[in-house]
């Protein structure tokens, strides 16, 4: 038994920030940031009223409609998220009550920009095991609450989206075949957001409002992100008898243009086989690999070879390798 991907979704926040808004607000400017990243803009989260489950709902719905779901037929929703509603409960368990789920359960991951692909083997399994039939997979971050828009080594990069597929059972040759999911914690203080957590309660003592945002040391995580990707993505088709020619897309972690063309350089791949959003979206963390099937879902063919790779705070990161299921 497979799990295959019978559909995919997404959404971002309508309101936009561009390279030249940013000018205004830190000591960077347009050129300098698509040279060193690719971005042009990101989608912003405005509404303060609205939070992450919001922007994983208008990608569920639109995801149900698409596969014609009753929300009362999925069966388990796997969030990855790193900017969750609330510490806890966790937000699948939103999600599955906006959109009117009764039957379901779920919980999130945390894997940092590796929560969906970790999501979507988590979501595999299930499926696999024969006991669920409907399994959504959300990628969603809403990285505008923990940015600090005075640092310009963060806020040029991350925005907010969410993304969403439906996994359901195979017995023939499409669906997911194989993955190689890799995590090492000694990476933990070069991506990371400080507070909040149980070392550092939100008004614990020492605690400083900088240390509520995402941090980062930008080369040394750009260096594991270009390593990590490009070792697992060869190995994977190597394990899988296959070279960068057998494989029709190669849908890596939106972070930066440097980033994506170097794994593509290193595991064989023409840019033109290599699936970019960047440069409309930004890094939005665990939305990025769901919002590129859904902006190249047209182009993608029933019996297409993908394969799915994504580096992340932790450090976390994997590829997963998947024959595409519908036209
Ligand atoms: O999704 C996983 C999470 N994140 C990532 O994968 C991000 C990985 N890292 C990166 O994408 C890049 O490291 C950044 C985009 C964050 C930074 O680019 P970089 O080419 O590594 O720049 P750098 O940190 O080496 O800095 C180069 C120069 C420095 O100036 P000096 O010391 O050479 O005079 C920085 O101060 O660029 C300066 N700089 C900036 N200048 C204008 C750093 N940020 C900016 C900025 N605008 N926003």
């Amino acid at each position: 038994m497979k799990a295959m991907i019978t559909g995919v979704s997404g959404y971002v926040p309508p309101d936009v920030l561009t390279n030249h808004d940013l000018e205004k607000m830190v000591d960077t400017n347009d050129e300098w940031i698509l040279s060193r990243t690719g971005i042009k803009k990101r989608h912003i989260l405005k509404d303060p009223t609205k939070a992450t489950s919001d922007m994983a709902v208008e990608a569920v719905k639109e995801l149900l409609a698409k596969t014609n779901t009753d929300p009362s037929e999925v069966d388990f929703i796997v969030c990855g998220t790193v900017t969750p509603d609330r510490t806890f409960p966790d937000t699948a368990n939103t999600i599955a009550d906006k959109i009117g789920a009764k039957n379901c359960f779920g919980f999130d991951v945390n894997a940092a920009c590796s929560g969906f692909l970790y999501a979507l083997q988590t979501g595999a399994m299930y499926v696999e095991s024969g006991k669920y039939k409907k399994v959504v997979v959300v990628g969603a971050d809403k990285m505008s609450s923990i940015i600090n828009y005075k640092d310009r080594a963060t806020c040029i990069i991350f925005g907010d989206g969410a993304g969403a597929v439906m996994l359901e059972p195979s017995d023939s040759e499409y669906g997911i075949i194989d993955e190689l999911m890799g995590g090492d914690g000694s990476g933990r203080e070069f991506l990371l957001k400080q507070a909040g957590g149980s070392l550092f309660p939100s008004n614990g003592p020492g605690v400083t409002p900088e240390m509520h945002y995402a941090e980062q040391e930008g080369r040394t995580v750009f260096k594991f992100a270009v390593k990590r990707m490009s070792e697992c993505v060869t190995a994977l088709m190597k394990k899988n008898n296959l070279t960068a020619d057998d494989i029709t897309w190669l849908v890596p972690h939106q972070a930066n243009i440097r980033i994506i063309n170097a794994v593509a350089d290193h595991a064989g791949f023409p840019i033109e086989k290599v699936m970019v959003t960047i440069q409309e979206y930004g890094n939005t963390t665990a939305a990025t690999l769901p919002l590129c099937l859904r902006d190249y879902e047209g182009k993608l063919k029933k019996g297409d070879n993908v394969i799915l790779t994504s580096f992340g705070g932790g450090f976390t990161w994997g590829a997963i390798y998947l024959k595409w299921a519908y036209d």
